[in-house]
């Protein structure tokens, strides 16, 4: 299924008027008040960062699309009833004053009745992996519904980590199911997915209705690659641990990154006086930059950072909706960096490096 999840993050307006909105499209839900750590999901795109039970209901058919198409279609019957035909006439026409309403069906009532894909997004901190366990669903293939876990998050048709940058190829990441719970207990409904970094996705498109108990889970990781930076200042480490890998960090915010100790590349480039803000691929270097959605394949360079140094350094700007660093390993060398994070504010726009098209 086409899987896209409009959030307008994206639309860094560089006025102060629009910070506020974009703070809050991130902040985050948990609910400390609940017990046993039992969360509602009632929004859409629902950001999750604490472990529990995440419970999504869809009860009133009212709400449907399908339904409004149904009540509609009743009204212009009574309608088409009301025209002053003969009653046994009064009830053929308006049977065929519905069929033809449905029939011509324009693009709009499409729209109407496409439903809405939702997602509950799971970040953990920056050294775990994420593990849900679907206690139950009720997302019934013949009604459209469908539920997605991706190995990662989608937005817009984008995913971190990006395609090229995921050890397993992005069907091997996106695993679809629904079910017929009638069928239940026959077929079994408990499913279980691990994820490869601190993001997870759970999607789910319940049209007429449905419902699921996702449990979340952290497990601690000793080598962490890809991560997702929920803390809006905060200092990560980087390293390949010797491997031909390449690892990015990526804020969904307008960050200002430092780095406050670098060992990248081989000797002869570490020997350097001088950190090398510009090293040109093929060497070993960690990308600092941005872009507007998720992938950071498609992402600006700011800066292309190589060399060896412990004293912090000069702090940069990324105004993007997606700030990222990126270190490009080939194997050769044990590459680490240390970035302290944070997010940017309007004063920052005097060290900016990046400014993304809007
Ligand atoms: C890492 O990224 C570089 C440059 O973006 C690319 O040439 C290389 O193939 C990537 N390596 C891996 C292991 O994906």
């Amino acid at each position: 299924m086409k899987l896209v999840v409009y959030l307008y993050f994206s639309m860094i307006v560089l006025g102060v008027q629009a910070w506020p909105s974009v703070k809050r499209s991130f902040e985050l839900f948990p609910n400390p008040a609940v017990p046993h750590n039992v969360h509602t999901v009632s929004d859409c795109m629902h950001v999750a960062s604490e472990a529990g039970d995440y419970i999504f209901k869809k009860l009133n058919p009212l709400n449907s699309a399908l339904n409004r198409e149904a009540v509609l279609l009743e009204l212009e019957a009574a309608g088409a009833a009301g025209m002053g035909v003969v009653p046994g006439e009064g009830a053929a026409a308006s049977g065929g004053g519905g069929g033809a309403g449905a029939g011509a069906g324009t693009a709009a009532d499409v729209q109407e009745l496409q439903p809405e894909v939702c997602g509950l997004y799971v970040m953990g901190e920056p050294d775990t992996i994420v593990e849900i366990t679907m206690k139950h669903y009720d997302a019934n293939c013949e009604t459209g519904a469908l539920m997605a876990f991706v190995d990662g998050w989608e937005l817009n048709g984008e995913y971190f980590p990006g395609i090229k940058d995921h050890h397993r190829p992005l069907e091997e990441r996106v695993y679809e199911f629904c079910n017929n719970y009638r069928q239940w207990p026959r077929v079994s409904n408990k499913k279980f997915f691990r994820s490869s970094q601190n993001a997870a996705l759970l999607q789910y498109r319940i049209p007429v209705r449905g419902s699921f108990v996702a449990n979340v889970r952290f497990h601690k990781i000793t080598q962490p690659c890809n991560v997702l930076v929920q803390n809006t200042a905060a200092m990560y480490k980087m390293s390949n641990f010797g491997q031909a890998r390449n690892c990015t960090i990526s804020a969904l915010f307008p960050a200002v990154v430092s780095l406050a100790s670098l060992r990248i590349g081989g000797k002869s480039v570490r020997a350097q006086p001088k950190v090398n803000y510009d090293c040109q691929l093929p060497s070993d270097r960690l990308e600092i930059g941005g872009s507007a959605g998720l992938d950071a394949i498609g992402m600006e360079l700011a800066s292309a950072v190589c060399g060896a140094s412990s004293d912090l350094g000069p702090e940069q700007a990324i105004f993007c909706g997606v700030s990222t660093v990126r270190l490009v390993s080939s194997g050769r060398y044990q590459n680490q960096a240390a970035i302290v994070l944070r997010k940017a504010d309007v004063p920052d726009m005097e060290i900016a490096t990046l400014i993304c098209a809007l």
